[in-house]
């Protein structure tokens, strides 16, 4: 069958190549994917990984051969999952059950492939908060992937939504996703007039963290999930206050405090309720995963690249 393979020489090198069929566990379901997603992350990591290697992490098919064990979906429903190992974007995976999570009739293949990482890491993120109803949050990179699905979380959770954009012309976009406000800058202090926080979500790093980190209110959490800007910053010993805190975020370490298919239900739940749409910027099929990944690296559009495969 076919995977996509760390392929040398291809665009971001990234081909279609010939694999074995899963031998899944008692545990696994076998999956026939449907659609794909493509993060950031696992693009990044294509470039130094060996030729021939596996990749992708999110994937949404229908299951060819139920788990052993009796758990889970039985043949012919409709799932989704994030695939911790990276070895997702082939024809057939075998996927552990506790990461399954059913898709509702009203929500499409390729929109729900676009939930696992970017989906899941805003919505696990805002769950290190405590009582965000009608409190300040704080969230960078709001037209990325995981910006855009924190603001609309964070808006159905009741919060006050400050959502920062780099550009003015993003404004606009940002709002309609339900931002209460719309911040423009670069740097932290752009969020500076509307602090404290109860929460701060940043994938930036550098100075924007080093700078949230003193805008939180007491017990505020700022939630540090990815350095796009800079993966290294320095902060004063003292500008957290006494209650708030700093907590590294992983997605893959969360899985053991709710698994991946729980929460994937819960982000189904807000989709399905119309609460968080799915902006989907590329689509294609997975014969172009190389052009796709180089366009996403590039920066060539908006929004999430769901790829069908066939
Ligand atoms: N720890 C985890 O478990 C975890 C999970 C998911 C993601 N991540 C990491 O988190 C980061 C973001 O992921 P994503 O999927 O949301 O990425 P994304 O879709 O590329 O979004 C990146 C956001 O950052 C902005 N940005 C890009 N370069 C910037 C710069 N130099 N300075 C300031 N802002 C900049 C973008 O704005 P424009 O639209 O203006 O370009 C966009 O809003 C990645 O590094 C990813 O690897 C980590």
């Amino acid at each position: 069958m076919r995977a996509v393979l760390v392929t040398p020489d291809c665009p971001a090198r990234l081909a279609l190549g010939e694999v074995a069929e899963p031998d899944p566990r008692r545990d696994e379901a076998v999956v026939a994917v449907r659609a794909i997603s493509l993060n950031r992350g696992e693009v990044r990591f294509a470039q130094t990984k060996e030729p021939g290697a596996r990749t992708g992490w999110d994937i949404a098919g229908v299951v060819e051969r139920a788990a052993a064990d009796g758990r889970g979906p039985a043949v012919g429903e409709r799932v989704v999952a994030f695939l911790p190992n990276a070895d997702g974007w082939a024809e057939r995976v075998a996927v552990e059950t506790s990461l399954l999570a059913r898709i509702p009739d009203g929500v499409s293949d390729e929109v729900a492939a676009a939930l696992p990482v970017a989906g899941l890491t805003a919505l696990r993120g805002l769950d290190k908060g405590v009582r965000l109803v009608g409190r300040r949050v704080a969230i960078t990179g709001a037209t990325g992937g995981v910006g855009g699905f924190a603001v609309q979380i964070a808006r159905a959770m009741g919060a006050e939504v400050v959502a920062q954009v780099r550009r003015a012309s993003q404004v606009d976009g940002v709002k309609a996703l339900g931002a209460d406000h719309v911040v423009v800058g670069e740097s932290s202090a752009c969020f500076a007039d509307l602090a404290p926080y109860g929460l701060a979500l940043d994938g930036l790093g550098g100075e924007m963290i080093a700078g949230l980190v003193a805008m939180l209110d007491r017990h505020g959490v700022a939630v540090t999930y990815g350095g796009t800007a800079s993966f290294t910053t320095s902060f004063g010993v003292y500008s957290l206050t006494r209650t708030a805190s700093l907590y590294g975020f992983m997605l893959h370490a969360e899985l053991a405090e709710e698994p991946g298919g729980v929460s994937l239900g819960r982000m189904l739940n807000l989709v399905e309720r119309g609460l968080v749409r799915v902006d989907i910027g590329r689509r294609g099929s997975w014969r172009e995963i190389g052009e796709a990944a180089q366009a996403l690296t590039d920066r060539a559009f908006t929004g999430k690249a769901v790829l069908s495969v066939e």
